[in-house]
């Protein structure tokens, strides 16, 4: 397939690193030296799935495509206020479409494993047309008293419209369980059988496990994928990562040899916004003209489960 529309949407609060330090014992040195985060985007009145119908309809329109010719579109979400049905559904109603929708879960690598999804469809002769939306609201995840969790994310929704073609040249997907290094649980209904002790715990995060599992993943992946496809990193014009921390960004360029210049960056005005990350980020270097035709560019992205995955495609 390849990519022919984007779009993205970011709420409009604006948190700063020294907002964030009115009520937390935290400061704009701790948080931007460890993380690159300056700022992020905070939803406040607005609801996330309106911001996924705003950025599916701006991916549709870049794309020059009408919602009736969508043969499926899928949703990466980790959390919304529905948990049914899916804000693929909600996506689908907001623009029109008729086509069947389906939610994955794949926390910070959803983008990926949509594009292969999609990819994997398209292969099989059954869609022609995909939108894949990444919609996200981690800042409703996190307890805001916790500084190591709340200062890393943001919010927003990102989409990209895929149609026949060869662009994608390659997806290598990952999963390793490791359930205790990142993760929230939610208590569900009681019922009168229900036995076990339940309670709502905001997201958890080992954070240096974490980072290492990053720096693992995504090396691995890009370096699997570069194997496969006979390339080289020198050959790669952009590497567009998952906007978890810029360390972690950096210390992925330094493995790879490959130059800061190569690695475009948004998390210092949005932080992590999950799965939303990729496609926005995606959007906002196409609006800038980073991108050219014909140019090779590499993503990646790693997240809770843990899952990660990378994908090359000629722009
Ligand atoms: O989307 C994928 C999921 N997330 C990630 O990929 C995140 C991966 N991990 C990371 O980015 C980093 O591990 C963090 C940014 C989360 C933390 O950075 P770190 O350099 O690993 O710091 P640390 O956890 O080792 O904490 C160092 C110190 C601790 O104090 P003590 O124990 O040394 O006294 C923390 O309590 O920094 C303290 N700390 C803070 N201080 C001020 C933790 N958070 C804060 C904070 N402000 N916000």
């Amino acid at each position: 397939m390849k990519i022919i529309g984007t779009g993205s949407v970011l709420p409009k609060k604006v948190v700063t690193n020294e907002m964030l330090s009115e009520f937390l014992d935290t400061s704009d040195e701790w948080i931007y030296t460890r993380t690159g985060i300056k700022t992020r985007h905070v939803i406040s009145d607005e609801k996330l799935e309106d911001m996924a119908v705003e950025a599916a309809k701006k991916a549709l329109d870049d794309a020059g495509m009408s919602a009736a010719d969508l043969d499926f579109i899928i949703c990466s979400n980790v959390v919304n206020e529905y948990i049914t049905p899916s804000l693929s559904c909600i996506i689908q109603g907001g623009i029109g479409a008729t086509c069947p929708c389906i939610d994955i879960n794949c926390a910070c690598a959803g983008f990926i494993y949509a594009v292969e999804m999609a990819e994997s469809f398209y292969a099989a002769g059954k869609v022609k047309n995909v939108l894949i939306v990444c919609a996200e609201e981690p800042t409703r995840m996190t307890s805001w008293e916790d500084r190591r969790v709340c200062v890393l994310f943001g919010d927003g929704a990102g989409a990209a419209v895929l149609t026949e073609g060869d662009n994608i040249k390659g997806v290598k997907l990952s999963s390793a369980s490791a359930t205790d290094k990142l993760y929230q649980i939610r208590s569900l209904e009681p019922t009168p059988y229900a036995t076990k002790e339940e309670q709502n715990i905001p997201l958890q995060m080992k954070g240096q496990d974490v980072f290492k599992f990053a720096v693992k993943a995504s090396s691995g992946d890009i370096t699997y994928l570069m194997d496969k496809l006979g390339m080289k990193a020198g050959d790669v014009d952009h590497f567009l990562l998952h906007q978890a921390n810029m360390r972690i960004i950096n210390t992925i360029a330094s493995f790879l040899g490959q130059p800061s210049e190569k690695f475009p960056t948004n998390i210092e005005d949005h932080g992590n916004s999950s799965s939303a990350c990729c496609p926005i980020l995606l959007d906002e270097c196409k609006r800038k003209g980073i991108l050219k035709k014909g140019e090779t560019v590499v993503m990646s992205a790693f997240g809770a489960g843990f899952v990660s995955g990378a994908l090359v495609m000629e722009w």
